[in-house]
């Protein structure tokens, strides 16, 4: 569905040059459900408007949907569904209003477009809004009119930039959940792009990690978290400081151990953590050390984050 090599994009600000796009290589198959995950100015938004046609690369090329974006735009945009940063519709119309208003601009004719937005309706939970006005719903509400109105001409491949921003967690893994079910539903190809780790961590199937203009990682997040950051064990044992670390295989990782109730609290730093953690309280059984509690602390995908770039995104998004 999308083939992009070398992206590029630059602006001019005054006398400065911003690189916002700094020749990406990316791929996204049929059927995908990608995030482009990173923080506020990473570069999010000027890729998927390049890969939407909205914007022209300074270098580079991206095949979407089988056609050029330069060479060839109206035939990209003719199949695809776009919904942008902070849309919403226009404020006066009411929600079905909006829905056929869309069915017209993409030259539907009224049976075809009154049935979708019928369906659509049903299908994100607007029931009984549709003769509200767009301005009365709330932010969920709003966003999931966002997706219907991106849904009407029935796009193979839809394109949603930052759709949770702004919503509260439930509303987002709301959202998520529609958007997952309408993937189903029409077989599409989706990217999105979010700046929350916990989402894109629980939602996505797959992440594209993007800061200052580069990827740094694409994978699903289990396999980031396994490739770039490591898994926290803690356990507490009845034992001496010298027979744990004796017991401990030499490959599990960083030991630190600590004064505890009496006893020892133990942590270790390791890959798989929870595949390792069965396997150390044997050892330490062994050699006769006693687990009383045991834990293990899934790395985060801030945790990948910041290895990859010695920044916390939590703690820029916060700020
Ligand atoms: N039209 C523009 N003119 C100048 N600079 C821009 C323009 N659009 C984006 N930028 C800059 O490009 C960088 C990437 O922006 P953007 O793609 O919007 O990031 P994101 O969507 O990840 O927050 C930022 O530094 C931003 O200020
Ligand atoms: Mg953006």
């Amino acid at each position: 569905m999308i083939r992009a090599r070398g992206l590029t994009r630059t602006f001019k600000r005054g006398k400065d040059v911003v690189e916002a796009v700094k020749g990406i290589d990316v791929d996204v198959a049929e059927g995908e459900l990608v995030a482009f995950l990173g923080p506020n100015g990473a570069g999010k938004s000027t890729t998927l408007r390049m890969l939407t046609s909205l914007l022209s690369p300074t270098a580079g090329s991206a095949q979407v949907a089988g056609y050029d974006v330069v060479a060839h735009p109206a035939q990209v945009r003719a199949r695809l569904g776009f919904i942008g940063q902070g849309n919403g519709g226009g404020f006066s119309y009411k929600v079905r209003d909006e829905l056929h208003n869309q069915g017209r601009f993409y030259g539907l004719a009224p049976d075809v477009y009154k049935r979708r937005a019928a369906d659509l309706v049903d299908a994100l939970e607007l029931t009984g809004l549709e003769k509200r006005s767009v301005q009365s719903l709330s932010g969920g509400q709003r966003r999931r009119l966002d997706v219907a109105l991106g849904l009407m001409n029935h796009p193979p491949l839809l394109f949603l930039d930052e759709p949770t921003t702004g919503l509260d967690p439930h509303s987002r893994a709301n959202l998520w959940e529609h958007i997952a079910a309408m993937r189903e539903r029409y077989g599409m190809t989706v990217v999105l792009t979010t700046h929350y780790l916990d989402e894109a961590d629980s939602m996505a199937e797959r992440v594209v990690v993007i800061d200052h203009g580069e990827i740094i990682a694409d994978a699903a997040p289990d396999v980031l978290k396994r490739e770039y950051a490591d898994d926290v064990l803690t356990l507490d044992v009845a034992g001496d400081e010298a027979t744990v670390r004796g017991a401990l295989p030499p490959d599990l990782g960083e030991v630190a151990v600590t004064p505890r109730d009496g006893g020892l609290r133990v942590r270790v730093a390791t890959a798989r953590g929870a595949d390792r953690l069965p396997g150390a309280i044997e050892a330490l059984r062994l050699a006769g050390a006693t687990t009383t509690s045991a834990s293990v602390k899934q790395a985060s995908l801030d945790d990948v984050f910041l290895n990859l770039t010695g920044r916390s995104l939590r703690e820029e998004a916060a700020a």
